[in-house]
């Protein structure tokens, strides 16, 4: 994996020259986002080597390098899940090459369906921490000790440096941000009304089918993190209808402008002037 890592960072560097020390993650409905970036360099993931190669719809699959509200960005138009089938080291490997290219802060959004009651579809939750239900891990198997501790604390994974930025974005564009738990489910079924009951009873308030993973392999190679979701839709037994993909993505869609207004602002109060 070590070796792999490697020669995946070093094709990028050749790619993309110096890297950028952000790197944007773009979920489900996000990834029109990515269009923003300026003096793109763009690479699809089937040319970067041992990258896995996304198959969740509307998921472009491509890296973006460039720039972002005047920022150095580089950025995932796609995702990989564990419900597509990828093994969870695949799912994880993009956050360990970005380590290995010198990425210093990591920064998630995701659709989300909202649990708690208070929510409504359309509202952005800030990520101040996470659920994982699924047993999976991607730190399993042996430890590369040159990378990260064999045993590492997750009692802040969502960096509160990065969080208070992300309110004060939020304050800046008179935005309302949520801040809640996300509970981790593989999907890709999604829930079922009982499983959301169980998830608000442990305290969960969205639940999606990413990021966990990648937040953990962060933590791991001492990423900062900051997550958001954008609440797409009521979870499952709240609302007396279905939930659907393409409401999923018809949200995520509608709120494609503010969600830009925000991602950037936080970018450039995140990344120093000139970086
Ligand atoms: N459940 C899981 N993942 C999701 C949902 C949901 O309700 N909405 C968007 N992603």
């Amino acid at each position: 994996m070590k070796r792999e890592i490697e020669e995946a960072a070093a094709y990028l560097r050749a790619r993309v020259g110096e890297v950028p020390k952000l790197a944007l993650v773009l979920g489900s409905g996000l990834g029109g986002l990515a269009d923003e970036v300026e003096e793109a360099v763009v690479v699809p993931y089937g040319e970067i080597p041992h990258f896995p190669v996304s198959t969740a719809p509307v998921h472009a699959g491509r890296l973006v390098a460039g720039r972002l509200a005047g920022r150095r960005v580089l950025v995932m138009q796609g995702r990989f899940h564990f419900y597509e089938g990828h093994p969870m080291e695949r799912v994880a490997f993009p956050v360990r090459v970005f380590r290995a290219l010198g990425v210093e802060k990591l920064f998630l959004t995701n659709a989300a369906g909202g649990a708690n009651l208070g929510y409504a579809p359309g509202d952005f939750m800030l990520i101040s921490d996470h659920i994982n239900l699924t047993g999976q891990n991607p730190c399993i198997g042996p430890n590369d000790d040159s990378t990260g501790l064999r045993f590492f604390d997750m009692s802040k994974a969502y960096d509160p440096e990065l969080r208070a930025i992300a309110r004060r974005a939020g304050k800046e564009l008179g935005l309302e941000l949520r801040e809640g738990v996300y509970a981790w489910f593989t999907g890709p079924s999604f829930e079922t009304p009982a499983e959301i009951r169980l998830a608000r009873t442990l305290g969960a308030d969205a639940v999606g089918m990413s990021t966990v993973p990648e937040v953990i392999a962060a933590v791991h190679c001492g990423l900062r993190v900051l997550g958001i979701s954008c609440v797409t839709n009521m979870a499952a037994g709240i609302l007396d209808q279905p939930i659907t993909g393409e409401e999923v993505l018809e949200i995520s869609a509608r709120r494609r402008p503010e969600f830009s207004a925000l991602v950037r602002r936080i970018v450039e109060l995140a990344v120093q002037a000139g970086r």
